[in-house]
């Protein structure tokens, strides 16, 4: 039997990052993760900061190697007919721009530094359940070298992902969920070989959807929309890069250096919120809580504004003896989840091959892009939302 004042299911972005801020103020976490560091860090997803996971990553104490290694990018380029247009990020927002460092990077730093801080997570917990949540004494049953294991806490934190046990822990009855499934999938290959342009590039072709991506000077990460129902063992590397030069303009395919998948993985489409967010003394975060589209970069962003709100509400009770912040959690947090679900929908909208829509859809589609690109009004409110809504 062990104990905690927060217990924190998943050592993924959100858990980690929820761990490491109240570690800093002496509040103590124990995080559940079912699978092996290793195959954490071996998950390779997004790569996109908004200023403000760098200042929240900052004041985990753990931007080192993010401020050193980190790619600044003060604008992001939309492709349309064949031509590149670029969002003035920097211009349009008052001096802001992303980082672009993986999260496999942000993952392994915190990792490090919770190590370092000699905090407990037990990975391969097996067979993770929530108890009594609805109650002043919460406890998680676990398995872990085959014997079984008791946590008793203050708080359960669910950072557990979509297919995590928090959320399926609740009664149906005390939610409300809000989904829309898109039908295609991204296929990704990361190659290491430099990247194709010094900045990212949206590509919205007659053939579907591109992204140009990287994580380093020397390692580039793309995209291409595929059907829902497509199985990686479908595209050779050739294959892949032959079809990703055909949706780049001249100048840009022109370019494309070329070289073996270190990667290669198909993610699904959807746009996912639950509500509320708080059951009692159960909170969910992250992906637990709502999935977006990657379109736009937020699924990382919207768990690490989670963990924003959800950190100084249980620093503001264990350090203030105020419930106020935990009161104000969910409702705090859906507001702006439901922003970055609007943005990420809409851009995935403008930028993919929807088959159902039609001529009269294209034609739509083809006049909002012109639009974007040509009203100041219009890009403003893009890099707004893509440099990440205030907290
Ligand atoms: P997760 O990263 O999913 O972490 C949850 C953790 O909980 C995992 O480590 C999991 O093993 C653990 N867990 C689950 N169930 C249990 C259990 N029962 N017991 C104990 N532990 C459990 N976002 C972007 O912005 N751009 C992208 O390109 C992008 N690509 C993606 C590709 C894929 C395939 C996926 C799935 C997501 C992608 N995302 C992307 C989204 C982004 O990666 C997520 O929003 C982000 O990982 C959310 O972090 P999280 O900590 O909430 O959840
Ligand atoms: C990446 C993923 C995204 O969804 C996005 O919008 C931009 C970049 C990436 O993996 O690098």
């Amino acid at each position: 039997m062990e104990r905690t004042q927060v217990a924190i299911i998943g050592a993924g972005p959100a858990g980690l990052l929820l761990g490491q801020l109240l570690l800093r103020q002496g509040i103590d976490a124990v995080i559940l993760e079912r699978h092996t560091a290793a195959h954490v860090l071996g998950r390779i997803r997004a790569g996109v900061l908004e200023p403000g996971t760098v200042e929240l990553i900052t004041r985990a104490g753990c931007d080192r190697r993010l401020r050193a290694e980190g790619l600044l990018h003060g604008g992001v380029n939309l492709c349309f007919g064949g031509e590149r247009h670029r969002i003035d990020l920097v211009g349009l927002t008052g001096g802001k721009q992303v980082t672009v460092y993986g999260q496999t990077e942000v993952t392994r730093d915190l990792m490090d530094a919770r190590a370092a801080a000699g905090a407990v997570t037990h990975y391969e917990a097996e067979e993770v359940s929530l108890h009594d949540f609805d109650g002043p004494r919460p406890f998680l049953r676990f398995v872990r070298d085959g014997a079984e294991r008791t946590l008793h806490c203050e708080f359960i934190a669910g950072c557990d992902g979509f297919h995590g046990i928090s959320r399926p822990s609740v009664p149906e009855s005390a939610m409300e969920t809000f989904e829309r499934v898109y039908p295609f999938g991204w296929l990704g290959l990361l190659a290491d070989v430099p990247p194709v342009n010094e900045e990212l590039i949206y590509v919205n072709h007659e053939d579907g959807f591109a992204l140009c991506s990287m994580r380093s000077p020397t390692r580039s990460r793309y995209y291409l929309q595929c059907p829902a129902e497509e199985r990686v063992e479908n595209w050779s590397d050739e294959r892949f890069w032959d079809e990703l030069r055909r949706r780049l303009d001249p100048e840009a395919a022109s370019r494309l250096t070329t070289g073996p998948a270190l990667e290669k993985s198909i993610a699904p489409l959807r746009s996912f919120v639950t509500e509320p967010l708080r059951f009692g003394r159960l909170f969910l975060a992250g992906d637990a809580a709502h999935i977006v589209p990657p379109t736009g970069a937020k699924g990382l962003n919207l768990a690490a504004s989670d963990v924003h709100y959800l950190s100084e509400a249980l620093i503001e009770h264990f350090c203030d003896g105020s419930s106020a912040g935990l009161e104000a959690y969910s409702s705090r947090a859906l507001a702006r989840i439901w922003k970055a679900e609007r943005f990420s929908w809409w851009m995935t909208s403008m930028m993919h091959r929807f088959p159902e829509v039609g001529r009269f859809g294209r034609r739509i589609q083809r006049a909002e892009l012109e639009y974007l690109v040509s009203s100041r009004a219009a890009a403003t409110a893009l890099a707004e939302n893509y440099v990440g809504l205030p907290y």
